[in-house]
């Protein structure tokens, strides 16, 4: 009310300023024109009267004078005529002529003297008149004059006429302005602003209803988009906060290594537990004239490892370092970590035939193709099938003969290459608690039952009181596989089959890392500018992706190649700015088709490089050998994204690793679709590794992301880390198996 009465108060006065500028301006000019024309009138008057006075009169007939000036007088009509011939001589046309006369006096002598005209206005008892004053000549010498008097009262007449009229415009133009500016402000401003606030309002207060409310006017619907943006980051970030609170308050809640310790001795009240996996976690190789150790490239032992760090205990596995056997003591034992033994290590020598036949040929030839589905046929050979039976068998006796003490072992088998170990175990030791984790998918029935020693291997699978996968999905299609292959019951309420008067449960248990509160608070980061890491390659690019593999043909590795082709062709300014790094370790290479892999990315990534080549510039920078955990870090923490593309992949812990390199929440992950992890992880870009234009497009989106979206996905995604990191994961499997009762 205020704002509107100062607003109307204004334009009343402004208007009134221009109004009363315009109208003095008129009055003056009006005033000019008036006084101008009075004057050139009387002046023509005057010659007129002077031309005929001398012809019509003569200087002494005075009424004659007096009625020819009455007669000019009245024709034109004047107020009157005057001759002045001296004081006590002056004939005038009627008597109102001589108050008039008194003012007259001096201007006639000065007219007189002078010789000259003078024209004005004087005051006569109120009247405004014109007087007009010429002098005449006897014998050439001016000696009297003649004065004209007009009312000059109808000039002041028009200008108070043009005074009242402005008036009254003024006063109509205020009222009219004032009346359109309250309406504009009214509906214009006032009615958008209270729209605003009531959006600010929702904003604050989380009302989305109110924001997905369309907004009423066109014009403001980039601003209700702004705000809107701004609302959903502000939850977010208040969900985010609200969970970082959560999670530090109850820190307990949180899984860490002691933690787990506590809790495994708890369980185990004293038994032993045993890993048992074909690869190792410590692979002894010479190098040179020395032998050193290295971790191989695996996302099994990435797992596995810190809960043997954290808990101590035995793992057996095959030991395929060629500097292994010179590194062993006693019953082929090593203490690893090498520089701070935490835990036993055994390792079980498979001959050459058991290696060609049991690891690259049934474990990598038939099972590994079966389980992923990634167009790769998966080779099934009896001899192969023979020795997977034989090398099972001799790891179920290493298991027995470590475990000879023990009633009640709990022992831990990774991955396909054992699918027969818990059924072997159990027989000679049933009171054992066996659990099985598949760290791979598995397919679909149909897909599984090409393999013609199904029956076999879910027996033996079978046999564990428990079986994990990464997902409910992998454990549905394994239920749907026994529910077709086995004479059992299958229940899909607790997810179990019970076969031959014993159960198993089917669980899924998403795998994780090792990465811990104390690892999210971390902002001791390895994090340098990407340039600088390209330059030690002698690559000069502003922009950085990663991706980090076994090469292994359901990595997908070709088809994020061609994204990154893809995206350099559609958006040329990133050509000579961005780098993507492929760091591949060589993986199974004895096998054709993980030969021809190496080839094959090896040539796509030359071919790519060729097509946009320049000096100091590649589109693709091939790592191609085995990387150490400490050298892949600084690719993790620098690139402006990961990459995972895989064609089909159980979880997928290269995408959890890159996260936790990420301590100052930046950085965007490209997930594949097709790996477990993205049923967890959905800060990411989720792709489809199939579709080689979404996938470039992902890069760009990757790339341009700002920095407070790449936050709020990163901070999620690595809540959902540390939440369930590995610690939680190995609790929570080996609370289910202590639960089991068979
Ligand atoms: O994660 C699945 C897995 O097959 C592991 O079992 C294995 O250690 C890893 O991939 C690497 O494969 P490989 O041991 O054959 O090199």
């Amino acid at each position: 009310m205020r704002l509107n009465f100062a607003l109307i108060a204004s334009i009343v006065f402004a208007v009134g300023l221009v109004s009363l500028a315009f109208t003095l301006y008129q009055i003056s000019n009006e005033r000019d024109k008036l006084n101008s024309e009075l004057e050139s009138r009387t002046v023509r008057i005057a010659e007129e009267f002077c031309i005929n006075y001398y012809s019509y009169t003569q200087d002494s007939a005075r009424e004659q004078i007096r009625y020819f000036a009455d007669s000019i007088s009245n024709q034109y009509q004047l107020s009157g005529i005057a001759v002045y011939f001296n004081p006590d001589s002056i004939v005038a046309t009627n008597p109102s002529v001589f108050p008039y006369l008194e003012n007259s006096l001096d201007y006639i002598a000065q007219s007189i003297i002078a010789d000259t005209s003078i024209g004005n206005i004087v005051s006569v008892s109120g009247k405004e008149i014109y007087q007009y004053i010429k002098p005449l000549k006897q014998f050439n010498i001016p000696d009297r004059a003649i004065i004209f008097y007009s009312d000059a009262g109808y000039i002041d007449n028009i200008i108070n006429g043009i005074w009242f009229r402005n008036f009254i415009r003024w006063f109509v133009q205020a009222l009219f302005v004032s009346f359109i500016t309250v309406l504009i402000i009214r509906w214009g401003i006032f009615s958008p602003i209270n729209k605003i606030v009531g959006w600010i309002k929702a904003a604050r207060i989380g009302n989305v209803e109110e924001l997905s409310r369309k907004p009423p006017a066109k014009f403001l619907a980039p601003l209700h988009q702004e705000i809107v943006h701004i609302a959903k980051a502000m939850f977010e970030a208040k969900a985010i906060a609200e969970e970082e609170a959560r999670l530090r308050s109850s820190a307990e809640a949180i899984w860490t290594p002691e933690r787990l310790k506590i809790e495994m001795e708890n369980l185990l009240q004293g038994k032993k537990m045993i890993v048992v996996s074909n690869r190792e976690p410590y692979m002894h190789i010479h190098d040179g004239k020395n032998i050193k150790c290295i971790v191989p490239a695996s996302g099994m032992i990435t797992a596995m490892e810190p809960i043997l760090k954290a808990c101590g205990g035995l793992w057996i596995a095959s030991g395929t370092g060629d500097a292994d056997k010179e590194t062993v003591g006693k019953n082929d034992k090593v203490q690893v970590p090498p520089d701070e033994p935490k835990y036993t290590l055994k390792r079980l020598w498979l001959a050459k035939e058991e290696e060609d036949h049991f690891y690259y040929g049934f474990s990598n030839e038939g099972l590994w193709p079966l389980c992923h589905i990634a167009h790769t046929r998966p080779t099934f050979r009896k001899e192969d099938w023979h020795y997977y039976k034989k090398v099972n068998d001799d790891f179920a006796k290493a298991v027995i003969e470590e475990t000879a003490d023990e009633e009640q072992p709990f022992i831990l088998i990774q991955d396909y290459h054992f699918a027969l170990l818990p059924e072997l175990i159990k027989k000679e030791k049933p009171n054992a608690k066996v659990a099985i984790f598949w760290h791979i998918p598995w397919p679909n029935p149909e897909s599984f039952g090409i393999c013609p020693w199904q029956r076999e291997i879910l027996k033996g699978m079978l046999g564990a009181d428990l079986i994990g996968f990464h997902t409910q999905y992998h454990c549905n299609h394994f239920l749907e596989t026994v529910n077709n292959a086995l004479e059992s019951r299958v229940s899909w309420e607790n997810f179990s089959v019970r076969m031959e008067g014993s159960t198993t449960y089917v669980k899924p248990f998403p795998i994780s890392i090792a990465f811990t509160l104390k690892d999210y608070d971390n902002d001791n980061f390895s994090k340098v500018d990407p340039s600088q890491l390209l330059g030690e390659h002698g690559i000069s690019a502003r922009y950085m992706g990663v991706g980090v593999d076994r090469i292994d043909y359901t990595k997908g590795i070709i088809e994020r190649f061609l994204a990154v082709e893809r995206f350099l062709e559609k958006n040329p300014e990133y050509q000579g700015e961005f780098t993507f790094v492929q760091i591949g370790a060589p993986s199974r290479t004895l096998l054709k088709s993980y030969s021809d892999m190496v080839s094959t990315v090896e040539k796509e990534a030359e071919r790519i490089n060729w097509k946009f080549k320049a000096k100091n510039r590649k589109a693709i920078l091939l790592l191609k050998r085995h990387h150490s955990h400490e050298e892949i870090t600084p690719f993790y923490a620098s690139a402006n994204f990961c990459m995972v593309t895989s064609l089909h992949d159980g979880m997928n812990l290269v995408a959890k690793e890159f996260l936790a390199a990420r301590n100052q929440n930046d950085g965007v992950l490209i997930l594949s679709r097709f790996a477990g992890a993205s049923r967890e992880l959905h800060g990411a870009i989720i792709i489809n590794p199939y579709d080689i234009e979404k996938s470039a497009d992902a890069i760009k989106q990757a790339l341009e992301m700002s920095a407070e979206e790449q936050e709020q996905r990163m901070k999620q995604m690595r809540q959902v880390i540390v939440k369930h990191n590995i610690y939680s994961w190995a609790a929570d499997l080996l609370k289910t198996m202590a639960t089991i009762q068979n």
